[in-house]
């Protein structure tokens, strides 16, 4: 039998109870497949860590974690913690140290989710966000503080390394699926980051001449989401414009509850993190009604990393069935559910599929 090894960062907010019901759904696929399984090691980095240790990890985290086959997290940052270092010490670190510089968000309206949208539009789309450099690198300088002259730096770092690899990734993935690649940038007036991104996104683009390709400047992209998002199949951009089109992508594709991601190192060097585009949800935390399918849905791209597709697409088809039958859903979907009843009715969908 295949173990694998999971190091769980429930983490903060509402994080802990959308994960228990990934694992939940997890063991499922696990128990009826029966050649798998899975072996979790919890950790209790987060806020609640950082206000006892003064720190958001351990000491030899990095290291500990090193050991894993991939990370399952569910949210970092809370109020009482400043957001700059709860997520640059715990989420942005890992990411970057184990240059998970991968970050697969699909935006895909699965059958029965709520359509925001007025019309009717295909929203089947991979956004492929770098997640490793960009205007996420952390460098920059405050001049002068507190003075009337101050001056704040903060610097985008778009290497061509970095630039290229994620371009490259998400042509293969085009390449793979017969779909088309989008670059979302902003050379208009990044005169330096986004120029260099296109220049790129050109040259590499060269390789692959039976792929279709478009740019759209992130503004306009931002309209066409919500206008026209059956334009878009593989989106390539930038960690920021990343981050902000994927929760445009979610408000399109039944909100944040919803909106899964995978942090990728192709290489396989370290370990990838599977986590929810939500963050902590401060507002609701405690009163067990999060969403737990965007969880849920991290954790099939999990299954997906370790080479169980069909455990990855059958998870998703169990998540139609709960939201196409619509009595079990959370309050953000007009339902009146609790996070562990809509976990388990994923689970009990799925051992319906198979038994
Ligand atoms: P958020 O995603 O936590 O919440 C935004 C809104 O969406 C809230 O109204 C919340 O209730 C709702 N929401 C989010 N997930 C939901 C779910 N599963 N079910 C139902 N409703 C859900 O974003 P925020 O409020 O801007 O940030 C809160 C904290 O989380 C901050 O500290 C932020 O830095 C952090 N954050 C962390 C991550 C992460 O760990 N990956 C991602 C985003 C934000
Ligand atoms: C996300 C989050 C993070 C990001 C924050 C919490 C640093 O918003 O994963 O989308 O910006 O990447
Ligand atoms: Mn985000």
């Amino acid at each position: 039998m295949e173990t694998f090894k999971i190091a769980v960062i429930p983490g903060d907010g509402i994080g802990p109870e959308v994960i228990d019901e990934g694992i939940k759904v997890l063991n499922k696929a696990a128990e009826l497949d029966g050649s798998f399984s899975f072996d979790y090691t919890y950790f209790p980095w987060g806020c609640e860590f950082y206000n006892e240790h003064g720190k958001m990890m351990d000491d030899d985290g990095m290291e500990t974690l090193k050991q894993f086959d991939a990370i399952y997290l569910g949210a970092v940052g809370y109020p009482g913690v400043p957001d700059h270092i709860s997520l640059r010490e715990l989420l942005i670190r890992i990411r970057k140290e184990f240059d998970q510089y991968v970050n697969l968000r699909p935006i895909k309206l699965l059958k029965g989710a709520p359509q925001t949208l007025k019309k009717d539009h295909t929203i089947d789309m991979l956004v492929v966000r770098e997640n490793s450099e960009g205007e996420y690198s952390g460098s920059g300088e405050r001049l002068f503080q507190g003075k009337p002259e101050e001056v704040v730096l903060q610097t985008g770092v778009f290497s061509r390394k970095g630039t290229e690899r994620i371009i490259r990734y998400a042509f293969e993935e085009a390449k793979k699926t017969g779909k088309s690649v989008t670059s979302i940038s902003k050379g208009n007036a990044l005169n330096y980051s986004m120029v260099f991104w296109d220049e790129v996104f050109e040259e590499v683009s060269r390789d692959y001449p039976e792929v279709d390709t478009y740019s759209y400047l992130v503004d306009a992209a931002s309209m066409f989401f919500v206008l026209d998002p059956g334009r878009f199949e593989v989106v390539v951009t930038s960690n920021l414009f990343g981050d902000i089109v994927t929760d445009i992508g979610a408000g399109i594709a039944g909100g944040l509850g919803l909106a899964a991601g995978a942090n990728i190192n192709p290489t396989r060097e370290y370990p990838s993190m599977f986590e929810p585009v939500h963050g902590s949800a401060p507002d609701i935390a405690g009163k067990k009604i999060a969403n737990p399918l965007a969880a849920i849905w991290s954790a099939s791209q999990m299954l997906d990393f370790f080479g169980q597709e069909q455990w990855g697409a059958r998870v998703l088809t169990a998540m139609e069935d709960v939201l196409q039958d619509g009595s079990t859903l959370t309050p953000d979907m007009n339902g009146n559910a609790s996070t562990d009843q809509v976990g388990q009715a994923v689970t009990d969908a799925l051992d319906k599929k198979i038994k």
